[in-house]
């Protein structure tokens, strides 16, 4: 199911979290995602996913790992789901922990994740330091390249990995769903727990 763009989402509900003063193309969310800002208490541990999802295949990836970290279970975490073209430092300085979910293409991470990194880098990288993080990437042969260029972005950020990268690799299995929903799963219980 395509996540629908903001613009569809109801403006009656008020959202203090959710900055409403972006251009309704900026930033992607679902109407469970809105539903749940509207929820969310001051107290709330942030958990922010910045996926780059350009298929099918990858968009279940990115709501995988969002059902995940929204297991009914887990109380006084907020997650968002935000496109890395989208994603702001304003947005990672507001974050608790990160879940970065890329493509491998050409040996590398997506353009859209470099982007990210390339936009933010400097400007979170004294406020956060420590900032737990996960990883996810989706690649059809290797993912090798990726998932080193991502650790040495994050080593260079200081960040702090709380789960082993995740690489969905080669043909596509309906196992890589469970992978990522688990993933979102541990990420946001460890924030709810208050382990990271
Ligand atoms: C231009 C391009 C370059 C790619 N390069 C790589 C690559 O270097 N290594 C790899 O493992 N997969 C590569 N892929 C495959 C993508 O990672 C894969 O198609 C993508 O993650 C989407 O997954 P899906 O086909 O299951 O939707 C590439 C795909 C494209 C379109």
């Amino acid at each position: 199911m395509a996540l629908p763009s903001y613009r569809d989402v109801s403006t009656a509900c008020p959202d203090p979290v959710t900055p409403q003063t972006r251009p309704p193309f900026e930033v992607t969310y679902n109407r469970q995602e809105t539903h749940q800002a509207c929820k969310e208490t001051m107290t709330d541990k942030q958990l922010l996913i910045v996926a780059h999802a350009p298929s099918p295949n990858t968009q279940r990836l990115a709501e995988a790992v969002l059902r995940g970290a929204r297991h009914p279970d887990i109380a006084g975490v907020a997650t968002r789901h935000i496109p890395p073209l989208e994603a702001t430092p304003n947005d990672v300085l507001a974050a608790d922990a990160i879940i970065l979910g890329t493509t491998e293409n050409l040996g590398y991470m997506s353009g859209a994740l470099k982007d990210f990194f390339d936009r933010c880098y400097y400007p979170v990288l004294e406020k956060k330091q420590g900032l737990p993080c996960a990883l996810y990437i989706r690649a059809g042969l290797d993912g090798t390249g990726t998932r080193r260029a991502v650790e040495s972005i994050v080593s260079g950020l200081k960040w702090n990995w709380v789960q082993e990268p995740l690489t969905c690799r080669g043909e596509f299995q309906e196992d890589f769903i469970a992978q990522c929903e688990e993933l979102g799963m541990a990420v946001a219980a460890a924030l709810e727990a208050g382990i990271i």
